[in-house]
């Protein structure tokens, strides 16, 4: 028996995002500001034992058949790799996938990759070193780019890549950002900046629509819909010059996805949000350890799910942000 994690609006979610830790080695100025956040205490955030335990139960009972492993930044989470092969000794097996800035991944590609990791998305905004700083607030781009070609070398493929385009700062590099994918075989995306930075500051008319990027796009290159199914994904690709090599668009502000939603979320310290933007959380880690059997953690979970709501409000009038920034919540 598998009853599925299924709301009223009659979604199903099988993709579940796990934030392995709220903390980060950048300071990207959509996302936190420069002295970072106040991060969780060490005694609130899930052990890999919990973790684990709440992932074979999502599998077990739950119908979850991909898993994302999300942060802050995920590579900063000891003993990863070994969580990854436990995690990829679930039955049936997930699939396995990971978000991360890409620092420190040259050298552990391969172990991730041994230990049962199947594909990686690596966040850039940028092949410019001195626009890197100002946007990540630190002067990492060649570890970056140094992980990304060891995550295709090592065959964590496809290889993603998610760029942030903001106003005057990188919109320009779009079609060059594009040209250096193309050029090394990575799948670009372009995302629309959505209000989930911790300082408040998002407001849409300095956001750079999807409308924008493609038509900045088109200037130097021929885009054609790929006809690839989309199902849950949240971008919409376009084949480049007539392939094969594509390109993605995340358009969350203005060309919601929400009704196609396969997802559900476990920040780091133990709470199920069913929504990026929603306030409502359901904090787990009490039940784990107040010795909850699987199935009563099953429950809650079902039950968290028919809650959700139909989608995000970004674009009605008194929209509030969520509380917890993205980074806390798990990209
Ligand atoms: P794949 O396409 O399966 O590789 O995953 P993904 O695109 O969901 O993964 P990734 O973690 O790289 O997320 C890319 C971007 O999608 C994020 O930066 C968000 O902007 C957006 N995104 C991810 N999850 C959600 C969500 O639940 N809602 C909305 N609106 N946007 C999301
Ligand atoms: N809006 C859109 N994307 C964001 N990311 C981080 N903050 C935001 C935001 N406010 C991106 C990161 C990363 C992915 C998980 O989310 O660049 O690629
Ligand atoms: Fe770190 Fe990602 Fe936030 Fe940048 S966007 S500061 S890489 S969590």
């Amino acid at each position: 028996d598998n009853p599925a994690l299924i709301d009223t609006f009659g979604r199903v979610a099988t993709d579940l995002r796990v934030s392995l830790t709220d903390r980060c080695n950048l300071r990207c100025t959509y996302c936190m500001p420069a002295e970072g956040l106040p991060w969780l205490p060490g005694e609130d955030v899930l052990t890999n034992a919990e973790l684990l335990r709440l992932m074979r139960i999502a599998v077990e009972r739950l119908g979850i058949t991909d898993i994302r492993l999300t942060g802050g930044e995920p590579l900063l989470r000891p003993g990863l790799e070994d969580l990854v092969g436990e995690i990829a000794g679930l039955r049936p097996r997930p699939r396995l996938s990971m978000t991360t800035n890409g620092i420190g991944l040259a050298k552990r590609a391969t172990a991730l990759r041994e230990a049962g990791l199947d594909r990686i998305n690596v966040s850039l905004d940028t092949i410019d070193p001195e626009t890197f700083v100002r946007i990540a607030r630190r002067d990492r781009l060649s570890h970056v780019l140094a992980g990304l070609a060891a995550a295709r070398d090592a065959g964590l493929e496809p290889v993603k890549v998610n760029a942030v385009l903001m106003r005057g700062i990188n919109e320009h590099e779009a079609a060059s950002l594009l040209r250096f994918c193309l050029d090394h075989g990575y799948h670009l995306r372009f995302i629309e900046q959505m209000p989930l930075d911790a300082q408040h500051g998002w407001n849409r008319a300095d956001m750079v629509t999807a409308e924008e990027i493609l038509s900045l796009l088109r200037a130097e290159f021929t885009l054609t819909p790929s006809r690839q199914a989309r199902r849950g994904a949240p971008a919409e690709r376009w084949l480049v010059d007539g392939g094969p090599g594509d390109v993605g668009v995340i358009a969350s502000v203005t060309r919601p996805f929400c009704s196609a939603c396969e997802r559900t979320r476990l920040t780091a310290d133990g709470a199920v949000r069913s929504c990026l933007f929603s306030n409502d959380e359901t904090d787990l880690r009490g039940l784990l350890r107040g010795g909850a059997d699987d199935e009563e953690v099953a429950r809650t979970w079902r039950m968290i799910m028919w809650g959700k709501l139909a989608g995000h409000e970004i674009n009605d009038a008194g929209f509030a942000q969520p509380i917890r920034p993205m980074s806390a919540i798990g990209g």
